[in-house]
């Protein structure tokens, strides 16, 4: 079990204290972000754009995350290690529980699943077989195709309801945990406020209960040199990893980061 449980995580919500998580993919950086605060590390599917040079997350595969998840858990120092099922991984229930145990079986301590309301069936398997489940939920990246690029959701009163509504069943469903990426702030300030369970953002403005961001993007490393308008590079302002690690944890605990200029409007 790490330091940061699930009972941790719902205290520093109750206390109104901001949680902080960081995309992690192997040893050394885990060891450096958990030394220097992070509650959560996220294998984050994203290593296939990041690490691997693709342009989206649909290539990854079980092995590939199980094999970084095995890394990061080695380097680790205490931080709760969430792992994405990547594409497809979670099609069927069976696919579904299998994928989840081999992640499981490789260090994470909570699985992270893209959807919707749908999901709802799997999170109660997982919950009921002892598997915390974290629902990702507004843009997810694996439903690219279907969205037509990297959009924000949720802008349309329609879409806003809808997401809303997701939320609560899938808390309902046994989730631990929901994340959101890429919803306007005002609609992630309601939907924390709505659920019980902590709610971590990304491109979702700074009432949620915690914040995510890709490691690299933080670092100011990319690929593509461009950068999405919710990442702020850390390494600007400290001029080495560590610190750059320590200064976002800082920020986030003290609601500076994200800033309104990083956030989304409907
Ligand atoms: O795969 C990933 O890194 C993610 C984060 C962007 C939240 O899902």
């Amino acid at each position: 079990m790490p330091d940061v449980t699930l009972t941790t995580l719902q205290g520093l919500k109750q206390k109104g204290e901001k949680i902080a998580m960081l995309t992690c993919y192997d040893a050394i950086f885990a060891k450096t972000a958990s030394e220097a605060g992070v509650e959560m590390l996220l294998i984050g599917d994203s290593l296939g754009m990041v690490l691997q040079g693709h342009d989206s997350t649909l290539p990854v595969t079980v092995t590939e995350m199980a094999y970084h998840t095995a890394c990061v858990k080695r380097g680790n120092r205490g931080a709760m290690i969430v792992a994405d099922l990547p594409f497809m991984a979670n099609a069927t229930t069976e696919q579904t529980l299998n994928n989840s145990a081999v992640l499981m079986q490789a260090g994470a301590h909570m699985i992270k699943l893209e959807g919707a309301a749908w999901l709802a069936e799997s999170i109660s398997l997982l919950a009921e077989r002892g598997i915390p489940v974290c629902a990702h939920l507004g843009l997810t990246p694996q439903a690219v195709n279907l969205f037509g690029g990297y959009k924000v959701q949720g802008r349309q009163d329609a879409q806003a309801q809808k997401l809303l509504a997701d939320a609560k069943a899938l808390e309902q469903a046994g989730a631990a945990m929901l994340l959101l990426e890429c919803v306007p702030s005002e609609l992630a300030a309601r939907i924390t406020q709505a659920v019980a369970i902590p709610v971590i953002g990304i491109g979702a403005g700074s009432a949620t209960d915690g914040q995510v961001l890709v490691l690299h993007d933080m670092l100011g490393l990319s690929l593509t040199g461009r950068s999405p308008k919710f990442v702020k590079n850390f390494m600007q302002e400290h001029g080495d990893v560590a610190s750059a690690i320590a200064g976002y944890v800082k920020a986030v605990k003290a609601v500076e980061f994200p800033a309104a200029e990083h956030g989304f409007s409907a």
